[in-house]
């Protein structure tokens, strides 16, 4: 299966993914992850595969002066963004360049690590969980989301449309996010990992986007699956839009506007 490259999340493909994705599906399902995990005044937060880094911006305004928060990412061009949109909000998180697979912390460095839509990319997802462990302290709080099947989610339109105008890698890539949507899987690694007090539960929020007659070109735009749009003609791009946006009229809402549930499993487990 073609994951999503995530080394390959360049040009436009960040800002597109802070401006598209964040502010309609991240940033709200953020906000309940961090609530759930018990960020609060003092904690040490640690945010792996912070992405853009709305979870370490949600995760700073609860933290206070006593506490701290860091994000990791494999991607620069993804941390330029979460730095400046950081700074823009005066918070003060540290953003660093690593793999989730080898963490370059000291042990029990952190009260709390949370992962929101990072696992399911990692390649070997139990070594990412095993630091993610030794880097919390005893009795530390983890939470981890992940998304749900993607044909709960309108991704499925675009999974279906790239399949038919692109081909099957990029509809593979485009699955890829739905790849750990089984709950049971997901609490069966954690546990593996040797956290306890393993729970899974789904929560799910409807998501709007600012974009109905766009969804594909921006939702794909904003991810590592861009790439493969690159060499498109003019007249394929046409295709795949109206395709998508047409599978999609049903969740259309005013202003060109699209509105549609998003169901994610949140793990939580005590270190
Ligand atoms: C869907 S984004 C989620 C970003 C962020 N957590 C959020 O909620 O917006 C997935 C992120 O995982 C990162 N990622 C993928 N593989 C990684 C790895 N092996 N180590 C660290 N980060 C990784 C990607 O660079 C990307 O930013």
């Amino acid at each position: 299966m073609s994951s999503m490259d995530w080394n390959q999340q360049k040009g436009s493909g960040p800002q597109g993914y802070e401006e598209f994705l964040v502010p309609a599906m991240f940033a709200p399902f953020a906000e309940r992850l961090i609530e759930h995990a018990g960020v609060g005044d003092g904690s040490r937060v640690l945010d792996v595969a912070c992405g853009t880094g709305v979870v370490s911006r949600a995760a700073a305004r609860r933290v206070g002066d006593g506490g701290s928060v860091t994000g990791v990412d494999l991607g620069e061009p993804t941390l330029a963004v979460a730095r400046s949109r950081a700074s823009e909000e005066g918070a003060a998180i540290d953003f660093i360049q690593s793999d989730a697979g080898a963490l370059p912390f000291e042990d029990e460095a952190f009260d709390v690590v949370l992962c929101q839509q990072g696992l399911q990319f990692f390649p070997d997802r139990g070594a990412a969980l095993a630091e993610m462990r030794r880097v919390m302290k005893p009795g530390g709080q983890l939470a981890v989301a992940t998304w749900a099947a993607i044909e709960r989610t309108p991704f499925i339109a675009l999974a279906n449309a790239l399949a038919r105008h692109v081909g099957p890698d990029a509809a593979q890539m485009m699955h890829a996010p739905y790849t750990l949507g089984e709950g049971a899987d997901l609490a069966r690694l954690i546990a593996d990992a040797g956290f306890a007090e393993v729970r899974v539960f789904e929560e799910t929020i409807l998501c709007t986007w600012a974009s109905h007659s766009r969804f594909a070109e921006r939702a794909a735009g904003a991810t590592p699956i861009a790439a493969a749009l690159e060499g498109l003609s003019a007249q394929t791009r046409r295709d795949l839009a109206e395709e998508v946006a047409g599978e999609l009229a049903p969740h259309a809402v005013a202003g060109d506007r699209l509105s549609a549930t998003m169901t994610t499993n949140v793990a939580l487990a005590t270190g």
